[in-house]
């Protein structure tokens, strides 16, 4: 089976994961934008790899601007965040906020751990993150500023098990 690996990260998480997952599966990546219409067309699956900002998934736009392509393919989504995969129900509302509910209902989703280092962001992102974890105070929430990393190859166990599986399936 024929796979591709398309994502939209901003500083590294998204495409660590996405590096390791194309070693892992033997299969081609590329930033969203970057891939060939053929590349795409003739995928049996993609795996679509993004990050979060302000409840926001990076891959929004390239999702949208290939959906009739998406619809026929087998999809599989990973998130790159800072919320827990524990919470899934926040999870889910910033994929279907984002790509709506018939694509987001269509990808088999993955929630992996991000991490940030708050002296190498952008000062746009500095003073969101700043006001975002202000403003989740207020409401009793928590965002933290301070400095992580839970970017980890065993993160991926379960979804390059799921690829297997699927290609299992069709021999
Ligand atoms: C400005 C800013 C906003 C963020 N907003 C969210 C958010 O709404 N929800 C969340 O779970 N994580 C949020 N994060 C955490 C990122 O998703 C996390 O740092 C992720 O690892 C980024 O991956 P990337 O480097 O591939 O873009 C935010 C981070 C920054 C810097």
């Amino acid at each position: 089976m024929k796979g591709i690996i398309i994502y939209k990260g901003k500083y590294g998480a998204t495409q660590q994961y996405a590096a390791w997952l194309s070693a892992a599966l033997n299969i081609p990546v590329a930033t969203a934008g970057n891939e060939t219409k053929d590349q795409l067309k003739d995928a049996d699956y993609i795996i679509m790899g993004t990050s979060v900002y302000i409840g926001k998934l990076q891959l929004r736009d390239w999702v949208k601007k290939n959906q009739d392509l998406l619809a026929g393919k087998k999809l599989f989504l990973y998130l790159v965040s800072g919320t827990p995969a524990a919470e899934k129900e926040k999870l889910e509302g910033y994929i279907i906020g984002s790509i709506g509910a018939d694509i987001g209902n269509k990808c088999t989703c993955f929630f992996l751990p991000g991490k940030l280092e708050f002296r190498k962001l952008s000062w746009v992102d500095k003073c969101l993150l700043t006001m975002g974890a202000k403003l989740a105070k207020g409401r009793g929430e928590s965002i933290s500023v301070a400095d992580y990393n839970d970017v980890k190859v065993e993160h991926l166990s379960g979804l390059i098990a799921s690829v297997h599986k699927l290609s299992e399936v069709s021999v």
